[in-house]
């Protein structure tokens, strides 16, 4: 077996929404996960606010790398590379990692890798698992997007199947939360409210699952309604709000749909591998519904630990380490932050050039996050 220290070391910053990650890692092996999150500065206005996500960035950003750094017990001149997400995400914060990025890699001396935060968020699997199966399909559910994409190699070809038409998972239990005055953001507390209630309490609506519609893409503003409406009708009758069961439900629909589509991506595709990744992957009622449905259909399930699901800095890194292990090509240091870089570009090589056509990403954007 190889020594692991022939592995690449690579240091990845992630600033594409409310969270300041730095991680580094030794090819698949995690050696430190940094994070500073903005997250509480956030919680009064129930959603990201950009300025506020990338003020927070800029004075996290130095202190979090010598942190990852010293975690890692690595020195900056033994990198082998420097990753950064160039896009998707909020432009403003995206730009502090990539300034970051830039001038420690001239300082350095290092090359520059910036990668696609999608792209990242399959490649962390890598460092829970190891290396990733090709093809592996995943689907990403967190605040900001929700998607079912499939790679055939992380470093040069993820395909985008289905995506959100409305709101990402993440944001629908953010804004069920509210409602329900449970804080921001919502998740965490619904999963926990929900396991204590009853999923078929009330059946609230599946979104996009009739004969035809798309199979893969998903809608969950009608839901979102479906489910306020339920809740106003209860309080305009002045009855109690079953709390537990309407967690429970509205959570049992949100799963069953993401489920149920990426099984079917998997069957389709005649691929055996799903990973699912992004914030909302730590939900535990979506853990166990992919586990029962994979078994049935033969699918083997990899999910990463919750804190390599949120966004976080190692994914960067694992995905750079990717990009030097299979020599894809360093970016120079034009690079520049992409609030709307495409999948379909999991790395960005040499001068981005804006090739591609904006009208066709709006859903890996995240630009919509503080509505
Ligand atoms: O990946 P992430 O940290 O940031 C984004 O890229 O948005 O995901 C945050 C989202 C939030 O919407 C949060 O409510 C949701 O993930 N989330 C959960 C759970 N934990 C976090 N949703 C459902 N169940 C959870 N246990
Ligand atoms: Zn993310």
């Amino acid at each position: 077996m190889a020594d692991s220290r022939d592995e690449p070391l690579v240091l990845g910053i992630e600033t594409s929404c409310d969270e300041t990650g730095v991680g580094v890692v030794r090819g698949t092996t995690l050696l430190a996960d940094a994070v500073a999150s903005s997250v509480d500065e956030h919680a009064r206005f129930g959603g990201v606010v950009p300025e506020v996500a990338s003020r927070a960035h800029l004075e996290a950003m130095v202190p979090t790398i010598q942190r990852a750094l010293k975690d890692a017990g690595v020195s900056a001149k033994d990198l082998d590379g420097i990753a950064v997400t160039a896009g998707p995400g909020l432009a403003g914060a995206l730009l502090v990692g990539v300034s970051a990025a830039k001038a420690y890699a001239y300082a350095l001396g290092k090359p520059l890798y910036g990668v696609n935060h999608l792209a990242s968020h399959i490649c962390v699997d890598q460092l829970e698992h190891g290396s990733l199966p090709e093809p592996t399909m995943a689907l990403l559910v967190s605040g900001g997007h929700s998607s079912l994409l499939l790679s055939t190699d992380i470093t040069s070809d993820v395909r985008p199947l289905g995506s959100t038409i409305d709101d990402a998972a993440g944001e629908a239990f953010d804004k069920i939360a509210r409602v329900l005055n449970l804080g921001f953001p919502g998740g965490p507390v619904i999963d926990r409210y929900a396991r204590e209630g009853d999923p078929e309490a009330i059946a609230f609506p599946r979104g996009l699952t009739g004969p035809r519609d798309a199979a893969y893409d998903f809608s969950f503003s009608g839901l979102k309604t479906s489910v306020a409406r339920w809740i106003e009708a209860k309080r305009a009758a002045g009855e109690d709000v079953p709390v537990r069961d309407v967690a429970a439900s509205f959570q049992e629909a949100v799963v069953d749909v993401l489920t149920r589509k990426a099984v079917r991506a998997c069957k389709d595709e005649g691929v055996e591998h799903l990973m699912i990744g992004g914030g909302v992957a730590a939900n535990t009622r979506l853990r166990a519904l992919a586990q029962e449905r994979c078994e049935k259909a033969g699918i083997r399930l990899r999910v990463p630990r919750p804190k390599l699901c949120t966004d976080n800095g190692a994914m960067v890194a694992a995905l750079g380490a990717e990009m030097v292990a299979r020599n894809r090509a360093a970016s120079d240091l034009g690079l520049s932050a992409d609030s709307s870089l495409p999948v379909t570009e999991p790395h960005v090589p040499g001068a981005h050039a804006h090739a591609h056509d904006h009208d066709h990403v709006h859903e890996v954007s995240k630009d919509n996050l503080y509505s």
